[in-house]
């Protein structure tokens, strides 16, 4: 099994408040990954230090590698440019812009070794709803629709690893279900994914692996199928621990 994305002892400080406590985590290739925790448990603040990017000038300290190679010290331009692509919280396409126009400001790189090129047409395949409304503005899309062309424009990046944070904020419930069924479409075609979720029976279902994060620390970590019997995932996010 190959890892193609690392990080090893990442924190990031805020003054003297640690967001993000010396985690380490794995992204194996062709596995969706999940990230849980509460409010506030500094998911946001790992998925875009992995991404190089953070609200404010905190310290970051630790390692990211992507596919062997370090990324340290690299802007989030440069990141991107080597396939570690994040879509962040609270997605963020131009309003203004139909859908086929926001997908069309992606230039998808020259080199992709080692990368995962969507056409147009396999967007198309895998959100059949964009296709429909490729002519329509950003602004009257719906949550789930923004959210799609949001995940489409990562995609036309040809990323190699994929960081997804919250994708599922704002959705209804059944179409949660089918944003991660369609993730997970993605890494079943070779995709590595990071999911940073807030549905933890949802992700539970979907992902290879699953993290549970409590106050920057990573506090658990294990294969679904185990991680879905964990007293502190049962207690805390699914709600069936019985006294
Ligand atoms: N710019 C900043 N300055 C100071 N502290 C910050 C800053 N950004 C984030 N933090 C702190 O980092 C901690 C983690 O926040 P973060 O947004 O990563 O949590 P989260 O797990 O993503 O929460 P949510 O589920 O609400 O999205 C919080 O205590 C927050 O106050
Ligand atoms: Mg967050």
């Amino acid at each position: 099994m190959t890892i193609d994305l690392e990080a090893t002892g990442l924190s990031v400080r805020y003054g003297g408040n640690v967001a993000v406590d010396g985690v380490d985590l794995a992204v194996p290739t062709g596995r969706m990954v999940g990230m849980v925790g509460a409010n506030g448990a500094g998911k946001s603040t790992l998925i875009n230090a992995l991404a190089g990017w953070s609200r404010g000038t905190p310290v970051v300290r630790g390692t990211v590698r992507l596919g062997g190679a370090s990324m340290d010290g690299l802007s989030p331009h440069r990141r991107a440019a080597q396939g570690l692509v994040l879509v962040p919280e609270g997605k963020g396409i131009f309003s203004e812009l139909t859908v086929m126009e926001n997908l069309a400001l992606v230039r998808p790189p020259a080199d992709t070794t080692g990368r995962h090129l969507f056409s147009m047409e396999e967007i198309h395949e895998l959100f059949p709803r964009l296709a429909e409304r490729r002519h329509h503005k950003g602004g009257m899309l719906s949550g789930g629709e923004r959210q799609m062309v949001a995940v489409s424009r990562a995609l036309r990046a040809a990323p190699r690893v994929l960081l997804l944070d919250e994708p599922s904020a704002g959705l209804a419930p059944r179409l949660v279900y089918e944003l991660l069924e369609t993730m997970r479409k993605l890494v079943d075609r070779g995709l590595s994914l990071l999911l940073v979720e807030q549905n933890v029976r949802a992700t539970l279902e979907l992902v290879d692996e699953l993290y549970l994060l409590e106050r920057g620390k990573v506090v658990a970590r294990g294969p679904a199928a185990a991680m879905k019997n964990d007293p502190r995932i049962l207690e805390a996010y699914l709600g069936s621990l019985t006294a």
